[in-house]
């Protein structure tokens, strides 16, 4: 079932769970043009839940005014198509301003009413660079799950600040869904899946897939030192791999982070037996060598 008004999922919410206090609804929310990343979130919630919904909404409030939203791809039947194959039970595709009835708000300075701002773990890394970006996402994700109401809702590690931000939100709004993080879906290069990747020639995603080699290169050495591993040399090891690039103009480096998981805190050194409290991660705007005007902003991360 299709439903673009938040009366038609409430409605469907309370028949769908009636008085069976067993039933679990799981929700994976999107902006559309999906693609094998978001369909593994979904098969995920599919396995572990009664009914599925998913979300398709171009959420204004999180795009800058120099940003893509115009731009912002849409698949909107393509997007359907996959739906009914995972066997998604409800798509939610909400109008603009059925989610913002206070007034649309054209791009992240230009929001009305209410908004959730998660101060701290939002700040660094994607907030520096896109300031109120994820008061954006955690307005609009707020307003989805009061919806939708889920029990677990999924995201992916590919955006792992967003998902580091909704968790304090969920813990410390006390919002009754459980986050789950899914691994992130690369292509045979291992450049992870985006919708943005749509931007950019076959040459460049090939270039594009050194944003991996890069952060794995890294990867790699830190698991092979017994000792403690300083910042510079990891740093190094990425930026060697990531130099022809850079050359080449196709790569401009917005940032490259090695931090702790759970604060975002930026580590001088990693420590051996650390297992999963560090995160690399980076943003890479790449240039496409067939529109050379248009650039690319990649993110990728290793949670080591
Ligand atoms: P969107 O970019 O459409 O992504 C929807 C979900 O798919 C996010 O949780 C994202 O992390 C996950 N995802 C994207 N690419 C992935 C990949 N290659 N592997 C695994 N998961 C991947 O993220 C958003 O939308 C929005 O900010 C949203 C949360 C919907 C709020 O507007």
């Amino acid at each position: 079932q299709i439903f673009r008004t938040v009366q038609e999922v409430t409605q469907w919410r309370t028949g769908a769970v009636g008085d069976r206090r067993k039933i679990s609804i799981g929700f994976v929310p999107t902006m559309g043009c999906l693609h094998a990343g978001h369909a593994s979130l979904i098969k995920q919630c599919r396995e572990s839940n009664d009914y599925v919904v998913v979300s398709i909404f171009v959420n204004p409030s999180q795009f800058a005014p120099t940003e893509d939203l115009d731009k912002y791809p849409r698949t909107l039947a393509n997007d359907i198509d996959l739906l009914k194959e995972l066997n998604v039970d409800v798509l939610f595709q909400p109008s603009p301003h059925e989610m913002y009835p206070q007034g649309i708000p054209l791009h992240v300075s230009e929001q009305r009413g209410p908004f959730v701002t998660v101060l701290g773990v939002s700040e660094m890394l994607e907030g520096s660079t896109r300031p109120n970006f994820f008061r954006g996402v955690a307005t609009v994700v707020t307003k989805l799950l009061n919806i939708v109401m889920p029990d677990v809702a999924y995201f992916g590690q590919k955006d792992i600040q967003q998902f580091i931000v909704l968790n304090v939100m969920v813990q410390e709004l006390f919002v009754n869904t459980k986050l789950v993080m899914m691994p992130i879906c690369r292509d045979s290069s291992g450049l992870a899946l985006s919708s943005r990747n749509k931007y950019l020639c076959q040459d460049s995603l090939k270039v594009a897939s050194s944003i991996y080699a890069g952060l794995s290169a890294a990867t790699t050495l830190i698991k092979e030192q017994e000792c403690v591993v300083e910042r510079e040399t990891i740093l190094t090891k990425i930026g060697h791999i990531w130099e022809p690039y850079v050359q080449s103009g196709d790569f401009e480096i917005d940032y490259i982070s090695i931090a702790d998981i759970k604060s975002l805190a930026e580590k001088r050194e990693i420590k051996p037996q650390e297992d999963g409290l560090t995160v690399i991660s980076c943003a890479v705007y790449v240039r496409d060598r067939k529109h050379p005007e248009t650039q690319v902003r990649l993110i990728d991360n290793i949670i080591l």
